[in-house]
C-alpha cells in the first residue's frame, strides 16, 4: 500500500490516470495535487473526491511550503509528476509560464521529495516518475530510426526546451543525491478528456460546427499516436517495475500525418452521422448532417513556426525491461475518441466557453489561409 501524490491529475493524462490508479490499486491513498490553469477540468473527478476515494489540493508545485507540507502529512513513498504546460503553441506566443511551471516547478517537487526522504529514511522504498515527452528528441527526417532513449536531446520549441531542461534536472538528482527517479518520454496522447486546443480534439468540436479544420501547413507532419489509456497503464507499471535512473519510452506504434488523421476524423464523422439520425438532428450546422463530407471543412493554414516534422518512439525497452507494450490500434482508439466526443457535448461546451475562445483568437486569429 502506497499514499501516493500525482501532479497535473485535473489535465488530461491526469485524470485518466486517476481513474486507471483508483481502479486498479483500490489499496493505495491517492492525493491530486494541480493548480487547475485552463487546462485543468475537475467534472470527472468530482465524483471520487465526493466520496473520499481521492483526496484533491489545489495548488501550485512551484510553492514549497505546500508541497513539504503534503509530504509531511501524507509520507508519499510514490509520486508521479504530471504537472506541466503543455501545449506547443502556447509556448511560442508566450513561454514564460512554461519555464516556470516546467522547470521552476520541477525542481521544487524534486527537492521536496528528496528532502523529505532524506529525513525519514525511506529513499530506498521511495520512487518519483517524471513524466516526459518525445519533443526533447526533436525531430526526424522520413527515414531517420525512430527516437531511443539514447537520441540526443534537441528541443525545438520552448515547451520541448522547458520539459528537456527539468528531465536534465531529474537526471542530475539521480546522479548527485541518489534520487530514486525514473523519467518516461512519451509520443502525443489521445482519447476522453483531452482539452479541445490539441489536434484531436479541435478538429472534432470544429467539424461539428461546421468550422474550418485548420490543418498547419501541409499537413505531412508525423506523430506517433498514443491512446492515453495504453500510456496510463505503461506508467504504472513503469513507477513499480522500471529501474530508478532510468528512462522509459512509451510510444503507440501509430505513425501518421496530420492530413491522414484529419481524414479519418471525418471519415469516422460521415460515417457516424450517415448511420444515426439523432446525431444529424443535435448537430445541423455539422455538413455531415446535410449529407455532405466533413472533409470539405479542411483549410491549411500558416505553419508552427519552428514545427518538428516527425516523431516517432521506439519502446522496445519498455517492452523488455519492464514487460509492458502499447496496444490499442489508432483507427479503433480514434473511432472510439470520435464517439466519446460525440457523447460528451456537454463536456466540451463548457469547456470551450470563455477563456477558451479569447485563446483562440490568439491563436488564429492571425493565421492566414495558404
Ligand atoms: P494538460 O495541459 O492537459 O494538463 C496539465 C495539468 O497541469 C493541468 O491540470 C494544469 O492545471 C496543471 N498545472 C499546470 N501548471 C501547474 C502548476 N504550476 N502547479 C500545479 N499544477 C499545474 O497536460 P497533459 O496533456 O495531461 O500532459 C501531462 C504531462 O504529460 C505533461 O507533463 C506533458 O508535458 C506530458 N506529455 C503530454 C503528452 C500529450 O500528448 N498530452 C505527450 C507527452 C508528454
Ligand atoms: O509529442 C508529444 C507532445 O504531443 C506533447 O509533449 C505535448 O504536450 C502535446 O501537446 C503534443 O504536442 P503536439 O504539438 O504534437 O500536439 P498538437 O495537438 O498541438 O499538434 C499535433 C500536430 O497537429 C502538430 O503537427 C501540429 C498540428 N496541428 C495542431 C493544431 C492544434 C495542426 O495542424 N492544426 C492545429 O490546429
Amino acid at each position: 500500500m502506497h499514499n501516493v501524490l500525482i501532479t497535473g491529475g485535473a489535465g488530461f493524462i491526469g485524470q485518466n490516470l486517476v481513474h486507471a490508479w483508483r481502479q486498479l490499486r483500490g489499496q493505495d491513498r491517492l492525493v491530486v495535487l494541480d493548480a487547475v490553469t485552463y487546462a485543468a477540468n475537475l467534472r470527472s473527478l468530482e465524483p471520487l473526491i465526493a466520496d473520499g476515494r481521492i483526496m484533491f489540493v489545489r495548488g501550485d508545485v512551484r510553492d514549497a511550503a505546500l508541497t513539504g507540507g503534503l509530504f509531511e502529512t501524507h509520507r508519499f513513498s510514490r509520486v508521479l509528476h504530471l504537472a506541466a504546460e503543455s501545449h506547443v503553441d502556447r509556448s511560442i506566443v508566450d513561454p514564460e509560464a512554461f519555464l516556470q511551471t516546467n522547470v521552476l516547478g520541477t525542481f521544487t517537487l524534486l527537492k521536496t521529495a528528496l528532502d523529505a526522504w532524506q529525513a525519514w529514511d525511506t529513499i530506498a522504498q521511495a520512487r518519483f516518475l517524471h513524466v516526459s515527452t518525445d519533443e526533447v528528441y526533436g525531430s526526424l527526417g522520413p527515414a531517420d530510426p525512430a527516437f531511443t532513449e539514447a537520441s540526443p536531446y534537441r528541443p525545438n520549441s520552448p515547451y520541448a526546451a522547458s520539459k528537456a531542461a527539468s528531465d536534465h534536472l531529474v537526471r542530475s538528482f539521480v546522479a548527485t543525491y541518489a534520487m530514486p527517479a525514473l523519467i518516461t518520454n512519451c509520443s502525443n496522447n489521445y482519447g476522453p478528456y483531452q482539452h479541445p486546443e490539441k489536434l484531436i480534439p479541435l478538429m472534432i468540436i470544429h467539424a461539428l460546427q461546421g468550422r474550418p479544420l485548420p490543418i498547419y501547413g501541409d499537413g505531412s507532419n508525423v506523430r506517433d499516436w498514443l491512446h492515453v489509456s495504453d500510456h496510463c497503464r505503461a506508467l504504472m507499471a513503469v513507477i513499480e517495475r522500471g529501474q530508478c535512473g532510468e528512462t522509459y519510452n512509451i510510444g503507440g506504434g501509430n505513425e501518421r500525418n496530420n492530413r491522414d488523421v484529419v481524414g479519418l476524423i471525418c471519415d469516422i464523422l460521415d460515417s457516424a452521422f450517415a448511420a444515426d439520425g439523432t446525431l444529424r438532428a443535435r448537430f445541423l450546422t455539422c455538413p455531415a448532417a446535410a449529407g455532405q463530407s466533413c472533409r470539405t471543412l479542411i483549410s491549411h493554414v500558416t505553419d508552427r513556426p519552428g514545427h518538428d516534422h516527425r516523431y516517432a518512439i521506439d519502446a522496445g525497452k519498455l517492452a523488455r525491461d519492464v514487460g509492458e507494450r502499447c496496444s490499442i490500434g489508432f483507427e479503433a482508439g480514434l473511432d472510439e475518441t470520435v464517439r466519446w466526443y460525440l457523447a460528451q457535448e456537454g463536456w466540451w461546451r463548457e469547456v470551450t466557453s470563455g477563456a477558451y475562445r479569447i485563446w483562440l483568437d490568439q491563436n488564429y486569429g492571425f493565421r492566414l489561409a495558404v
